[in-house]
């Protein structure tokens, strides 16, 4: 299994380069790549620690090297938000590193499955989609948006908020990956209770925990640990079932549904990427009234991306 990180020397980068270090199976490769003059010290560093998974850092002029033979590209490269800013705002400079670097995959690594980190996600997942297509490669089984950190925060808040073992909580997140498009299913928690008041203050909370962090780094820059964590998750679940084992996470992806093009399902993972895109259930009335109150505003992130390759 050869796992590339693309944007490996940045906050999120080196957080998940350490973490699939340490738990990537053994005889994975790691391929680090960045623009940023430190990778290959990042990937020395990382060489020290005794796993069976073997490092190698690339530099700006050897993207393709890095990406042949990936099995699976990881993509956190670009500019993070400071306070003030909304993900949105980070379109102009994501935008064309998200489709150039997805071209390099196309181009070195076409059969990879890809996980999209760099915000806008709502967008930079239809970047990647319409650069791949382009390019006469695109398969919607192989390409991710990585919402797990929606997941694991809203698990963490709800286990706070009740007292419980995060471990034992599990809360779906479906829509997208910004503000009110995050949209945790609470009524579907199963053995817990929540008021309404509870319900909306923790909607809210989950909708906006990017900004709690944003606001705490005070201009350091956005969640990178924890996003380093959930692309983890994320990727380790990719791994395992590629090598046959059940699972299910919850991702952007690309669906046959109505609500939007690009939309966060349950999905059942297997060794081409997307086995199955589950259904996500019956919402309670609070919840129905907030997607179909956030679809319009999803659609249009959508599009903007469609339009960034397609002109
Ligand atoms: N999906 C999510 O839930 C989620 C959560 C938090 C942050 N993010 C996003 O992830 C991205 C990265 O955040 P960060 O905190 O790690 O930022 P960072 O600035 O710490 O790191 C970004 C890295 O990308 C590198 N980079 C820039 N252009 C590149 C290119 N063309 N090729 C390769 N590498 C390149 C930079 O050199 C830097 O090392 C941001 O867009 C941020 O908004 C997503």
């Amino acid at each position: 299994m050869k796992v590339a990180v693309l944007g490996a020397a940045g906050g999120i980068g080196q957080a998940l380069s350490l973490l699939l270090k340490t738990q990537l199976p053994a005889g994975s490769a790691l391929s680090l790549y960045d623009v940023a003059p430190v990778v290959p010290g990042v990937a020395v560093d990382l060489s020290h620690i005794p796993t069976d998974v073997k490092v190698q850092g690339y530099g700006k002029d050897d993207l393709a090297d890095a990406l042949k033979g990936a099995d699976i590209v990881l993509i956190p490269a670009g500019v993070p938000r400071k306070p003030g800013m909304d993900r949105s705002d980070l379109f102009n400079i994501n935008a064309g590193i998200v489709k150039n670097l997805v071209e390099a995959v196309a181009d070195n690594c076409p059969e990879a499955c890809i996980g999209v980190i760099t915000n806008p996600v709502n967008t930079t997942v239809a970047i990647a989609a319409e650069a791949l297509k382009a390019k006469g490669v695109y398969n919607k089984n192989k390409l991710f948006g990585v919402t797990t950190l929606d997941v694991i925060r809203a698990e963490t808040f709800v286990a706070n908020l009740k007292d419980l073992n995060p471990a034992n909580v599990h809360v779906p997140v479906i829509g997208g990956h910004s503000g009110t498009t995050i949209l945790p299913l609470l009524s579907q928690v199963e053995g817990v209770e929540f008021s309404d008041e509870e319900i909306e203050s923790l909607t809210h909370r989950i909708q906006n925990a990017g900004t709690e962090v944003v606001e705490a780094k005070a201009g350091g820059g956005s969640a990178t640990l924890s996003m380093g964590q959930a692309a983890a998750r994320f990727c380790l679940s990719l791994v395992a079932a590629m090598r046959g084992e059940n699972v299910v996470e919850y991702t952007y992806v690309e669906t046959n549904s109505d609500d939007a093009r690009f939309f966060s399902h349950p999905v059942r993972l297997g060794k081409d990427g997307v086995e199955e895109i589950l259904p996500y259930g019956k919402l309670s009335d609070f919840e129905e009234k907030a997607k179909n109150d956030m679809l319009e505003g999803l659609r249009g992130d959508i599009k903007m991306g469609e339009d960034f390759v397609n002109g």
